[in-house]
C-alpha cells in the first residue's frame, strides 16, 4: 500500500493535535510516511509540534516528522495539504465578533460582517498556500477547511480555477452524527442524505437508511421538540454551553420550514435580533475559545513536552475529523465516497446561479468531486441563498478590485445588517481594525 506525505498548514491550530491523533488512529485505512506542520507563527506552532513529536515517537516512530515555517521545506514532497489557517488568529476573531455587536449586529466568526472581515483576511492566506503547493508539489491536493469557507471557496473559484483544492466543512458531519444518535444508528454513515445550500447556510431534504427507508419523520419529531440536542452526541468539539444553545435553537429554525432540516448556522440569519440580545458584547465566542479550547490544548501540549510522554494527557482524538481521511482516501483510492463539498453549482441546483459555490453531495474519486443533481429549490431557500451568495461574491470582488464600494454593498446586503448606514459604520471600524490584513481599499 502506498504511504502518503501529509502537510498540515496552520500547524499551530488548536485542532492540530486532535487531527494528528485521528490520523494515527486511521493508519490502517490511510498509511502515512511523512507528517509535516507549517505555520507562520513559529512560537505557537513549536508548542503543538513539540507535543506531536512525542505523540508520534510513542505511537508511530516510523513516520518522519517535521515542523517548519519555511514554505519550501514544508510544501516539498507532499501528497495532501490539510489546510486550517486562521489569518489574524483569535485576536482578530474577537474584533470580528465585537465590532458588529457595538452596532447591535450579529458578531460571529463566519456569518455577517465578522465573517466578511475574516474573509477579507483569509483569501490572501489561502491563495498563498495554494501557490506554495503548486510550486513545490504540483501533484498534491489541498483539503481546505480554513474559514470562512464560503468566501474562500468563491475566491479559489475566481482566482485559482484549475487548482486541486477541495473545500469542506465539518458542521453537516457534526449534525449528522447527532441525527444518527437520535435515530439510534451506530454511525452517520448508515444514512444517505440529500442536502443543498451554501456553506453554513443549508438544508437537508431527504435522509434514508441503506435500505431506503425514510428517516426524516423520526428526525423531525425530535428536532421539533429539542432541535439537535441529544444526550450523548459523541462530538467533543461542539460541547460548550453556547453550542448547546445553537443546537436547541435549530428547533425554531426548523419551525420556519418543516419540509427540511436546517443547518444550525441559519439561526444567525433568521433570528439575528435574538442572537444579538443573547450576546455579551464584552465576552464573545472568541473569548470562550481562548479561555477554553486554546488554553486547554496549549497547556496539555506543554505538559507533554515537559514530561516527554503523553502519559496522563487529556488530549483526545478528534474522531469526527475522520471525514478528512475519508476525503483524502476518496482521492487516493478512487473510493467514490459520497460527501458534502463546497463546489461550483454548474446547474446542479437548476434554478440557481451556475457560478455560485454551493454545498451539495458529491461523489469523490481520484479526479475530484462529481456533484449530484439537486434540481429546483423552493422560493424561500432560493431567495435567502441569492442574497447570501451575492454577499460572498461581492466580498471577493471587493478583495480583487480593492473596492470600498463593493465591500459596503456586501455588508449592506447581509441579512444580519439593518441598513446601509449601519453597514458603513461597521465597515469603517473593520477597516481600522484590519490594517495590515486587508488590501487597502479605495
Ligand atoms: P488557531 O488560531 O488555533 O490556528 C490557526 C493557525 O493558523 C495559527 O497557528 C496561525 O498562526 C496560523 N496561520 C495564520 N495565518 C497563516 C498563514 N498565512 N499561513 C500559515 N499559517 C497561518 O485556529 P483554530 O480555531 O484552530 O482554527 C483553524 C481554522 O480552522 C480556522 O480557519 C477555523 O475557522 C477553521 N475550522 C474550520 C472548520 C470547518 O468546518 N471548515 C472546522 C473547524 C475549524
Ligand atoms: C463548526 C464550523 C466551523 C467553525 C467551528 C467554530 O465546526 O463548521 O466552520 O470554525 O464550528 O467552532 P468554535 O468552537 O471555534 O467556535
Ligand atoms: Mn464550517
Amino acid at each position: 500500500m502506498k504511504k502518503f506525505s501529509i502537510l498540515i498548514a496552520g500547524g499551530g491550530s488548536t485542532f492540530t493535535p486532535g487531527i494528528v491523533l485521528m490520523l494515527l488512529d486511521n493508519l490502517d485505512k490511510f498509511p502515512i510516511r511523512k507528517l509535516k506542520l507549517y505555520d507562520i507563527d513559529k512560537e505557537r506552532q513549536d508548542i503543538i509540534a513539540g507535543a506531536c513529536e512525542v505523540i508520534l515517537r510513542e505511537k508511530a516512530p516510523e513516520i518522519e516528522f517535521l515542523a517548519t515555517t519555511d514554505p519550501e521545506e514544508a510544501f516539498t514532497d507532499v501528497d495532501f495539504v490539510m489546510a486550517h489557517i486562521r489569518v489574524g488568529k483569535y485576536a482578530m476573531r474577537e474584533l470580528d465578533e465585537k465590532i458588529p455587536l457595538k452596532y447591535c449586529v450579529v458578531g460571529q466568526e463566519t456569518c455577517g460582517p465578522g465573517g466578511i472581515a475574516y474573509g477579507m483576511r483569509s483569501i490572501g492566506g489561502v491563495l498563498e498556500l495554494i501557490d506554495y503547493m503548486e510550486k513545490y508539489s504540483p501533484n498534491a491536493w489541498m483539503l481546505n477547511y480554513s474559514n470562512p469557507a464560503a468566501i474562500v471557496a468563491e475566491a479559489t473559484r475566481r482566482l485559482r480555477p484549475h487548482s486541486k483544492v477541495l473545500n469542506i466543512c465539518d458542521m453537516p458531519v457534526g449534525i449528522e452524527e447527532r441525527m444518527a444518535r437520535i435515530l439510534g444508528l451506530k454511525s452517520r454513515k448508515e444514512m444517505t442524505v440529500r442536502y443543498y445550500g451554501l456553506n453554513h447556510f443549508g438544508w437537508w431534504t431527504d435522509i434514508r437508511d441503506k435500505e431506503g427507508n425514510d428517516l426524516m419523520p423520526k428526525l423531525k419529531e425530535h428536532v421539533a421538540k429539542y432541535g439537535y440536542v441529544v444526550n450523548d452526541s459523541g462530538d467533543n468539539q461542539h460541547v460548550d454551553a453556547s453550542w448547546q444553545d445553537t443546537f436547541l435553537k435549530a428547533r425554531d429554525v426548523y419551525a420556519l420550514d418543516p419540509d427540511t432540516l436546517p443547518n444550525t448556522y441559519l439561526k444567525y440569519y433568521l433570528f439575528p435580533d435574538e442572537v444579538v440580545a443573547n450576546s455579551n458584547p464584552n465576552y464573545t465566542r472568541a473569548n470562550e475559545v481562548m479561555d477554553g479550547r486554546e488554553k486547554f490544548v496549549f497547556t496539555e501540549c506543554k505538559k507533554i513536552i515537559e514530561k516527554q510522554s503523553t502519559e496522563g494527557s487529556a488530549l483526545h482524538i478528534d474522531e469526527h475529523a475522520s471525514y478528512i481521511v475519508d476525503l483524502a482516501r476518496a482521492i487516493a483510492y478512487n473510493t467514490h465516497e459520497r460527501m458534502l463539498l463546497i463546489v461550483e453549482n454548474k446547474g446542479a441546483i437548476s434554478n440557481f446561479d451556475p457560478t455560485a459555490m454551493v454545498e451539495i453531495p458529491c461523489i469523490v474519486g481520484s479526479n475530484g468531486p462529481e456533484p449530484l443533481s439537486i434540481g429546483e429549490i423552493p422560493q424561500f431557500q432560493k431567495g435567502l441563498m441569492e442574497q447570501q451568495v451575492s454577499v460572498e461574491k461581492l466580498v471577493v470582488e471587493a478583495w480583487i478590485t480593492k473596492s470600498y464600494q463593493k465591500l459596503w454593498q456586501a455588508i449592506t446586503l447581509s441579512k444580519t445588517v439593518p441598513s446601509a448606514k449601519v453597514a458603513k459604520q461597521i465597515l469603517d471600524d473593520l477597516i481600522e481594525a484590519n490594517k495590515g490584513y486587508w488590501p487597502e481599499l479605495h
